[in-house]
């Protein structure tokens, strides 16, 4: 597998990086009475990493399934290289746009290579009778498809055990194998759900690469997960949804330090919300009584505090400084060490 993390459209062929490839506008799905997306707006270019992040139940997956035909959006357009996305998920696969699953979904009894050799299909011309026959064209073509799927398989790593069975695969395995199989649609974006979700640090981190491979590829990529470490360092660009609304977009510096972020994840009044005031004065006079006589400067104990909330671990009361640089590449990772699976960000108590 390639593991370059530096360059973009490496791939003969590929888009200008820049150009539109997904374009969602004022995406609204509702479920009855409930608004699981609300009015979502979100572009991903060609050359991009996009993320996708927000708590349980924002509507991350929601919006996915609204724009890959599961569902079709209450209000809204949703447009891949210009043209408005066909209401049916084969049509979706078929123009171009293909997804993992939040839940596997595997064929459990085929084998890998059979599995990577479905998602395929959208790509192949030879029809039913030539199938049926087993014309020469069918043979050419079937032999064509099995070589990109071993190769497929070989980039994520997985060639040998094309002849295993899906079920026997380990659960990281599998993910990796959704990957390969939608991938083999040859598709110009690719919308993953949560890759890393069960998967220890070795293998998030090799689904790193993997994903920042496949953008070199030249196939732009948006993400969803909670890892948050895994999202800063891979992605352009992440968008904040809560209660199915985007409530921040931009790079991973700007989203790491916008306190409405830290406050939707840990449910903490941020400036200006109802209480926060109340909050701030209980904050201040805990602070004064119990900083000690020495030592310990009165900010620093306060700051902490909000820190302590913020994270279990000991790293998140990094100081304010380091937190306003993190435009620098070292940023997102520093403060991935401290945010796996919970709040973005906790290193920017301000
Ligand atoms: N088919 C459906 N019918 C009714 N409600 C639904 C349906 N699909 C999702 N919801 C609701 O929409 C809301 C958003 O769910 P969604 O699965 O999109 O969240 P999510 O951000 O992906 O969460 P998680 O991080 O846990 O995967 C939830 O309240 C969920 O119960
Ligand atoms: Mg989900």
């Amino acid at each position: 597998m390639t593991t370059d993390t530096t360059t973009q459209d490496t791939t003969p062929g590929a888009p200008a990086t820049g150009e539109t490839v997904l374009d969602a506008r004022g995406v609204t799905m509702r479920f009855g009475g409930l608004t699981a997306v609300r009015n979502v707006d979100l572009t991903v270019n060609s050359g991009e990493i996009v993320g996708l992040i927000g708590p349980n139940g924002a509507g991350k997956t929601t919006f996915f399934n609204c724009l890959t035909g599961l569902y079709i959006p209450t209000e809204g357009e949703v447009r891949y290289k210009g043209t408005v996305l066909p209401p049916k998920s084969f049509k979706v696969t078929a123009a171009g746009v293909a997804r993992t699953f939040q839940n596997i979904r595997l064929f459990a009894n085929m084998t890998v290579l059979e599995n990577v050799l479905v998602g395929r299909h959208t790509r192949t011309k030879e029809g039913f009778w030539s199938a049926v026959l087993r014309l020469p064209g069918f043979h050419k073509a079937e032999a064509a498809s099995r070589a990109r799927a071993m190769e497929l398989l070989e980039f994520v790593g997985l060639a040998d055990k094309a002849e295993h069975l899906a079920r026997n695969l380990p659960y990281g395995e599998q993910r990796k194998l959704e990957i390969a199989r939608a991938l083999a649609s040859d598709p110009g974006l690719l919308l993953l759900d949560e890759p890393t979700a069960g998967m220890n640090p070795q293998e998030t981190r090799a689904t790193e690469e993997l994903v920042f491979a496949i953008r070199d590829m030249g196939i732009a990529i948006l993400v969803i997960e909670h890892d948050m470490r895994f999202i800063f360092n891979l992605c352009d660009r992440v968008a904040v949804l809560v209660q199915g609304e985007k409530l921040v977009e931009g790079d991973s510096a700007t989203v790491q330090g916008d306190e409405r972020v830290v406050a939707a994840y840990l449910g903490e009044p941020f400036e200006g919300a109802p209480g926060a005031e109340e909050a701030a004065e209980v904050a201040a006079a805990e602070a004064e009584t119990e900083t000690p006589a020495v030592e310990t400067p009165e900010a620093e104990t306060s700051e902490a505090e909000t820190s302590e909330v913020a994270a279990d671990d000991t790293e998140a009361e990094a100081p304010e400084a380091e937190a306003d640089d993190a435009e620098t590449a070292d940023a997102p990772a520093a403060a991935a060490d401290t945010t796996t699976d919970t709040a973005p960000g906790k290193e920017n108590d301000r």
